[in-house]
């Protein structure tokens, strides 16, 4: 190539990539882009490697269905994005003062997957130190290298939330090893939420309704709480998950495309006297790096075979790791999608705006 063509080429390409650049918060989906502040408010710069070259803006947070439409349906109606060990947060910095010898399963905290749309936070508590503690454990028993944080930091996250928000309802899913006697109910009260708990005894049994959204929020009935343990309904009126839930296999097991089977604590996902969905889509050990692909199509096909399975019922609550990782719409589009199906039978919830 002589000097010519080849500074032709090298114009081309520069005034190329500058009419190609986007800056300063112009940068759409998938645009290529250097910063977070490059992108469209509801983005951020993220890299993808299985799927794009470089970084791209990619969602970062949900379309609230409350908002874009209204919150008059039962709460049932509705799609609600949930991480999955929640608490399991990067960077965490220990409590106990041992290093943490566990994993990890989100990058942001409470408050900003709160903030960013996330509305139900599976938890897993133990009775530690006296108190009631997060934790990643095995055997039902936490450690010094197992602890994440007491409860009562993230639970006053979301009491803060609520508070800053009252029309939002956030739903609370524990996998709960305290067997102090009214330990879970002591921690609730201390981080001020007791004010914003929704009763058991308006919880649907039967497969029937839920109240309206609106009512919930009427009433400041606002957190809904379940757990592992069957007796904590008769003991401190906490609802025991299996009463109002189905669920699918967690882990690798919940990965395998095309099938959706329940989890051995779950009813059959197509039992109607359970009104709740819930769609796990996460693998067992959690490698953030391959958490874009995951988030991404293969888990909008899981929620289709998760339809069949549950009897033609869209799932409420989507639980995944690393929330915010996708190759562009990722758990966000997901939850748009069910949303859309459950409010107006459109793939996409911006459908039903009329
Ligand atoms: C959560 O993270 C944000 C951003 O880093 C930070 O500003 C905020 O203080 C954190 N909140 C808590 C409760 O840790
Ligand atoms: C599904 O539920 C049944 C009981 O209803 C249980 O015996 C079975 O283990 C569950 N299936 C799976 C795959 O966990
Ligand atoms: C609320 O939104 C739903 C879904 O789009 C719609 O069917 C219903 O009519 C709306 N209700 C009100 C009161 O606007």
């Amino acid at each position: 190539m002589d000097l010519r063509a080849s500074l032709v080429l090298i114009t081309a390409s520069l005034l190329f990539s500058v009419a190609k650049a986007c800056s300063n918060g112009d940068c759409k989906l998938l645009d290529p882009c250097s910063s977070d502040g490059d992108c469209q408010a509801g983005l951020y710069c993220f890299s993808c490697p299985l799927e794009f070259s470089g970084r791209r803006c990619v969602r970062s947070t949900t379309t609230n269905q409350f908002k874009l439409l209204n919150n008059t349906l039962p709460f049932n109606k509705y799609a609600f994005l949930t991480t999955h060990n929640a608490y399991a947060i990067e960077g965490e910095p220990s409590h106990t003062g041992v290093p943490r010898i566990t994993f990890t399963n989100q990058e942001d905290n409470i408050t900003q997957q709160l903030n960013n749309g996330v509305r139900s936070l599976m938890l897993d508590t133990y009775d530690f130190q006296g108190d009631v503690w997060l934790c990643h454990s095995y055997g039902g028993k936490c450690y010094d290298v197992t602890a994440f944080e007491p409860a009562i930091d993230t639970l006053k996250e979301i009491e803060a939330f609520l508070s800053a928000n009252p029309t939002e309802i956030v739903t609370v899913i524990l996998e709960d090893y305290v067997q102090a006697p009214k330990g879970l109910t002591k921690v609730f009260t201390d981080a001020g939420l007791i004010k914003y708990w929704f009763p058991l005894k308006n919880m649907p049994k039967n497969g029937q309704d839920w109240p309206l959204v609106s009512d919930m929020v009427a009433n400041n009935q606002r957190l809904l709480v379940f757990t592992s343990i069957m007796s904590k309904e008769e003991s401190e009126g906490i609802a025991y998950q299996w009463n109002y839930m189905v669920e699918n296999q967690y882990g690798d097991g919940g990965m395998h495309a095309g099938n959706c089977p329940n989890r051995t604590e779950s009813s059959p996902l197509d039992d109607r006297t359970k009104s709740l969905v819930l769609v796990n889509y996460f693998p067992t050990i959690p490698f953030k790096q391959i958490a874009c692909e995951h988030n991404s199509a293969n888990l909008i096909n899981m929620l289709h075979t998760c339809f069949g399975a549950a009897g033609n019922r869209w799932a409420n609550f989507v639980a995944v790791n690393f929330y915010k990782r996708s190759d562009g719409g990722g758990a966000f589009q997901a939850l748009d999608t069910l949303n859309g199906e459950l409010l107006c039978g459109c793939d996409d919830v911006h459908a039903c705006v009329n």
